[in-house]
């Protein structure tokens, strides 16, 4: 902040108000006129004063919604105008220490001695001064990096049920990406889980090159908001330092239902389930203050937290229209110990073509299409009612899943870099263009391949087995019975389009795949939005 900015927030003289009334959590103040967002203090008798934020007037009073309990505080009590304006104290000696919303470190280690100063809640960068995002930044997990690359600047959601896998996907990040600086900021968490992110997911080494900004969930509710704002003046702090900056918000739903709390004692009216219209407002203002400046970057990643596992939850709709692309952690994956359980074709990222080789988006289509066939068809081929040979496209994704499936996997130790996730991509495109150049492993009839009417085989049964799911079905799948009714095998895909309906192709696999990619590649964006 400079020193006019500074000296245009200072008030001209003291103010003092009273307490007239409580309602709920806020406090109401007569005869005090403060502006919003200014600091209070609420004097007690039998405590500390009470620190109060101004978030609204109704009739002839001020709203002051409390940092924490209104334990001691009685009618007729003074109110002080502290602050009109929120700074917070900033430096690079803030790597590797946690901090509470207010900037004061909560590691029990000394203070750290910070020279500079900035505002909570700084503008975003001007649309016109915005440097393009062109770099790819490693985020150390080769799904994304490899099928959802993202650019130095990107806004990314991760949206997930409770208990997928966000936070140790999180500290998988803080640990092995490419970023500089990482800002982490835990808002409404249990306490508990704060130690366990710190000392389980983020490590030592993910810690040195950390700030993590902490409000549990007991806080108020000005606090937990709070604590999105002081992450993101941070973040911005090392991006004037000319930093590429991480900063990973984990939740951003909690921080909506933080400020669903304070709208509502303020008086706004609830809208979509219960939310007021102040949280909708709010929202895009915090996300857009990441992304890049002429001098650094913010990659942002904010969790969002899907409710019942519905999509269609207003946090998730609205926070899906603000950024730049999502990544969906699904629960049937993680649940088969499939981890990170990113869906992939549930997931996009938007920058990737502006951050990746031609190379590298045809290899990384190429895998999503062989993923979108196999998906397409899984029923069919977990039942046995599909017969191999019938299409090479489903026979390739059926040979390919496992490998493709190793790649996605990630152990939690298990280091990443974007050449890594590149070079395994490059191994499986190769892979998928020597198997759909080889020969089919069948002699195959150009004839339908299911018997959706017909009652499953004894071999069908036994390729119904997850296990036996899993394996090349060369034998159980060959086995199945003659077909009796239509095929329903040529998944309506990019790759597949270039096929014969139900037979196998008559033009040559390699041809299909190379004419996919380019159709694919000069899309731009993956297929899915
Ligand atoms: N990459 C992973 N490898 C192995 N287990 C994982 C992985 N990610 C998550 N888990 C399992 O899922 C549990 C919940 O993960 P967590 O990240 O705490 O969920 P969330 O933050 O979404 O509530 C972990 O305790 C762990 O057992
Ligand atoms: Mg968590």
């Amino acid at each position: 902040m400079d020193l006019s900015e500074q000296l245009a927030a200072v008030m001209p003289a003291s103010l003092w108000g009273t307490v007239a009334q409580t309602v709920g959590t806020t406090v109401a103040a007569a005869s005090f006129p403060a502006p919003i967002g200014a600091v209070a203090e609420i004097e007690r008798q039998a405590a500390a004063p009470l620190l109060a934020e101004v978030i609204g007037f109704r009739d002839d009073m001020t709203l002051l919604y409390p940092f924490s309990s209104l334990e001691g505080v009685r009618h007729g009590n003074r109110v002080r105008l502290s602050r009109t304006s929120r700074w917070l104290r900033v430096g690079p000696e803030l790597l590797g220490r946690v901090i509470d919303a207010h900037g004061r470190a909560v590691d029990g280690k000394p203070e750290p001695a910070l020279r500079e100063r900035t505002s909570f809640q700084r503008t975003p960068p001007h649309p016109c001064t915005r440097p393009r995002i062109t770099e790819p930044l490693t985020t150390g997990v080769r799904a994304i990096d490899g099928l959802l690359t993202c650019g130095k600047g990107q806004r990314m959601g991760i949206f997930a049920g409770s208990g997928v896998g966000k936070s140790v996907l999180l500290g998988m990040m803080a640990r092995y990406t490419s970023a500089q600086v990482i800002v982490i900021a835990l808002i409404g968490e249990r306490g508990r889980e704060v130690n366990e992110f710190i000392e389980r997911d983020l490590g030592p080494e993910g810690l040195a090159k950390s700030v993590v900004v902490v409000a549990t969930s007991n806080e108020p509710a000005s606090i937990r908001t709070q604590a999105a704002l002081t992450a993101t003046a941070v973040a911005e702090y090392f991006r004037d330092q000319g930093l590429d900056v991480l900063l990973l918000v984990d939740s951003l739903t909690r921080y909506a239902l933080a400020q669903r709390e304070i709208g509502l004692a303020a008086g706004e009216p609830p809208t979509t389930r219960g939310f007021p219209p102040s949280v909708f407002a709010l929202l895009p203002k915090l996300v857009e203050r990441a992304g890049r400046s002429p001098q650094g970057s913010i990659t942002a990643f904010y969790s969002v937290l899907v409710e019942a596992d519905d999509p269609n939850e207003p946090i998730c709709d609205t926070v899906r229209g603000l950024i730049d692309g999502h990544t969906w952690l699904s629960r049937s994956l993680g649940s088969r110990g499939h981890y990170p359980a990113i869906d992939v074709l549930e997931s996009l990222s938007r920058l990737m073509p502006e951050v990746t080789t031609e190379e590298h988006r045809k290899a990384a289509n190429a895998v999503r299409e062989m993923l979108a066939v196999y998906r397409e068809n899984e029923d069919l081929i977990t039942v046995g009612a599909y017969r191999r040979g019938a299409n090479r496209l489903i026979d390739v994704a059926i040979d390919l899943r496992e490998e493709i499936h190793r790649f996605l996997r990630q152990s939690v130790n298990e280091r990443s870099t974007l050449d890594d996730a590149q070079a395994g991509l490059k191994r499986l495109y190769q892979q998928m263009q020597i198997q759909l150049n080889s020969e089919p492993a069948t002699a195959s009839q150009p004839q339908p391949a299911v018997a959706k009417s017909a009652p499953p085989s004894a071999a069908a049964k036994t390729a119904a087995q997850p296990a036996a799911a899993k394996t090349p079905p060369q034998t159980a799948a060959a086995k199945t019975s003659p077909p009796t009714a239509p095929a329903r095998t040529v998944p309506q895909t990019g790759l597949s389009k270039v096929l014969p309906q139900g037979a196998v192709p008559k033009t040559g696999p390699q041809a299909a795949l190379a004419a996919a990619g380019k159709k694919l590649a000069s899309k731009g964006t993956p297929r899915r939005t």
